[in-house]
């Protein structure tokens, strides 16, 4: 497991934030990056074609023999992960877990959390449950914001009044419920953090779970350093389009330069069976 990278995929660019952390916990392994944005985004999208689509991306990414797999994309965390994480032969991990065990330490009985997600994330319910088995007696209020992704993906400022708009049309139902925690549950809000958190005001905390996940990776595969490495800290981006305007944006999201970018076309690593998901040809990092 020493030099094996770590395999992060999203819908999109938002899943940088998730490498922007695993960058400071674990500095030296190498990663490679999946990112879908010929299909982007998933939110809309039904729970069959999501899990299709992981299925596809794992497998793709299987190619690269990582140590584990990171899902930063919450809907394919909260409908694909619990599905086909058994059929495959490393760890796989979502981020609703850590995003839930977060809200569920910065919150007590009684208190309101809320979670902004996609409508795919919301109707699977995956936040409200993993939380209220962890605190039942926190009431938990969902809501889909699925026009902030975009904002995102276009590399919209957070000072933008257009985003600051859509953002108060959003959070003014749960601005009035007062909430104690408010879980970024897409990729892509932990890049708006400075408008919500000043419509919301103070009494609100914001978790984002970026920072857990790259705890729990860091636990999961040790954050020794590594010793037969030749290239520390290789960062291998893949897309489904526009590699282009992946690496300008992306650059910006992750606050380091991208300079590896390569267009793949998910489909050709459709999964023929539904036994373990096994890799295509295996590629050295
Ligand atoms: N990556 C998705 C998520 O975290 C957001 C973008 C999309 O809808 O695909 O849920």
């Amino acid at each position: 497991m020493n030099d094996q990278p770590i395999a992060v995929f999203d819908s999109g660019l938002g899943g940088l934030n998730v490498v922007r952390a695993l960058r400071r916990v674990l500095p030296e392994r190498p990663l490679v990056y999946f990112g879908d944005t010929a299909r982007v985004p998933y939110g809309t999208k039904s729970a069959e074609t999501v899990i299709r689509f992981t299925e596809e991306i794992v497998r793709f990414l299987l190619r690269f023999d990582p140590c584990c797999i990171v899902a930063a994309c919450n809907t394919a965390s909260a409908v694909a992960v619990p599905v086909i994480s058994p059929r495959v032969p490393v760890p796989l991990v979502g981020v609703v877990a850590p995003g839930a065990k977060d809200a569920v330490e910065a919150t007590k009985d009684g208190d309101v959390v809320a979670i902004l997600a996609t409508a795919a994330t919301v109707a699977s319910n995956a936040y409200r449950n993993t939380i209220n088995r962890l605190r039942p007696r926190l009431a938990v209020v969902q809501k889909a914001c699925p026009l902030l992704v975009p904002l995102v993906e276009e590399g919209r400022s957070e000072d933008d009044p257009i985003v600051r708009m859509v953002v108060r049309e959003y959070l003014e139902p749960i601005r009035r419920l007062r909430p104690t925690a408010l879980v970024l549950g897409c990729t892509h809000y932990p890049g708006l953090k400075k408008p919500i958190a000043a419509y919301l005001g103070e009494g609100t905390k914001l978790i984002d779970s970026a920072r857990s996940v790259a705890d729990h990776v860091g636990r999961l595969i040790g954050t020794k350093p590594l010793s037969r490495i030749s290239d520390p800290g290789r960062l291998l981006c893949y897309v489904s389009d526009n590699p282009q305007h992946f690496q300008s944006v992306g650059t910006q999201v992750l606050g380091e330069a991208i300079t590896d970018v390569a267009r793949v076309c998910p489909e050709e690593f459709a999964v023929p069976s539904r036994t373990i998901i096994d890799p295509p040809d295996r590629v050295a990092v």
